[in-house]
């Protein structure tokens, strides 16, 4: 992996939300979050639906404070800081979210959106003529027209407002930018292109990613290394290669199983359907959370979480897995059908 930017330790995030069923009232959606991002690299994150992948973007952009945890970029934690240094800290960790229609503000025209964070980060581009320059720069970087300034976004499309949030996210000119769904929105052919742009800007920029998406070609097209996350937790992290061909968690086995066609060996590989839906974060199940859903449980599952496990991978980047009886090969997957449906 390249050098660590971004280093987020032990990140907690509780919800207070109404009694469930065995009266519960504290809802982790993080629970002990471990990851990292390189300087330039792509992070992919992937995960089932309600897993945590968005609370844990928020956190990441400040959004929301974590219980207890560290988010540390070149060595500062920013949830002690206040003033200058907290705002020093928010330019550099950016956020693009997955629904340009609603992630832009229709009162304001394309220009405005674009230079509305210089307000804040006065010192950026302190005069109007810098500003404006700036904004048509910002523009065409992202394939819009500086004429496109004066437009509101209803004017636009859904891969040209894309490209608008994208222009507002690199206009603090950061060093890291969460994309969240950031293509989901859109159809086939202008993801392609979204898709590209991205590739570009981070050419160009140097610019580090942790991109969340569902959609597990993307991931495996755009990212350098995978977290695979799993109600509230990073279960496995890798290269995205071993990752994808070589998974060592039942439950990544399983993701990666129902995209057959990402099998470039040509490998036939067993589907594994998992019974059941992700459990609630508000009663997960005891020792590991995959245990519910898990052909491999055994009853050390039920009572023990298993401890992040650290190997080295063929290409001598590092493994992570938290399983007590991690799948070794691609062949392991081997008979997991019989009781995964
Ligand atoms: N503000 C909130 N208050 C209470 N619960 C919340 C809040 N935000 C998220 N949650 C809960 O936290 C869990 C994780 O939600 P989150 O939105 O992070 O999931 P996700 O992985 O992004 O899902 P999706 O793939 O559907 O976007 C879910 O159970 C969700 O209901
Ligand atoms: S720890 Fe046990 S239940 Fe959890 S993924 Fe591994 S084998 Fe399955
Ligand atoms: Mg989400």
């Amino acid at each position: 992996m390249s050098e660590p930017l971004l280093q987020v330790d032990g990140l907690c995030k509780t919800f207070h939300v109404a009694k469930s069923a065995s009266g519960n009232t504290r809802l982790k959606a993080l629970d002990g979050i471990n990851l990292t991002v390189g300087r330039g690299e792509t992070l992919g994150l992937v995960g089932e639906s309600g897993c945590g992948k968005s609370t844990l973007a928020r956190t990441l952009i400040l959004l929301e404070t974590p219980d207890e945890g560290t988010v540390t970029f070149e060595g500062t934690n920013p949830f002690g800081l206040r003033g200058k240094e907290l705002l020093s800290w928010r330019r550099r960790v950016q956020m693009v979210f997955q629904d340009p229609f609603a992630s832009l503000n229709a009162r304001m025209n394309a220009g405005d959106i674009i230079s509305e964070p210089w307000a804040t980060h006065r010192s950026l581009y302190p005069s109007s003529r810098e500003r404006e320059a700036r904004v048509r720069e910002l523009l065409h970087m992202v394939g819009l027209r500086p004429s496109d300034a004066r437009k509101c976004p209803q004017e636009f499309s859904g891969g040209q407002r894309q490209r608008l949030g994208i222009a507002r996210a690199l206009a603090l000119n950061p060093d890291v930018i969460i994309l969240d769904e950031p293509v989901s929105a859109l159809d086939l052919s202008v993801q392609a292109q979204i898709l590209n742009l991205l590739n570009d800007l981070q050419q160009e920029l140097g610019v580090s990613y942790v991109f969340i998406s569902h959609d597990l070609t993307v991931v495996r097209h755009v990212a350098d290394r995978v977290a695979v996350m799993y109600l509230g937790r990073i279960i496995e992290t890798g290269a995205t290669e071993e990752v994808f061909d070589r998974p060592r968690h039942p439950y990544t086995a399983a993701l990666m199983s129902a995209s057959p066609k990402l099998d470039v060996t040509g490998a036939k590989r067993d589907r594994i359907v998992l019974q059941g839906e992700l459990p609630s974060p508000l009663d997960p199940p005891s020792g590991c959370r995959f245990r519910t859903r898990c052909w491999k449980a055994q009853d050390v599952c039920a009572e023990m979480a298993p401890e992040p496990r650290v190997t080295a991978a063929p290409d001598g980047g590092l493994r992570l897995t938290e399983c007590h009886f991690p799948l070794e090969t691609v062949q392991g997957l081997t008979g997991a059908t019989a009781t995964a449906g």
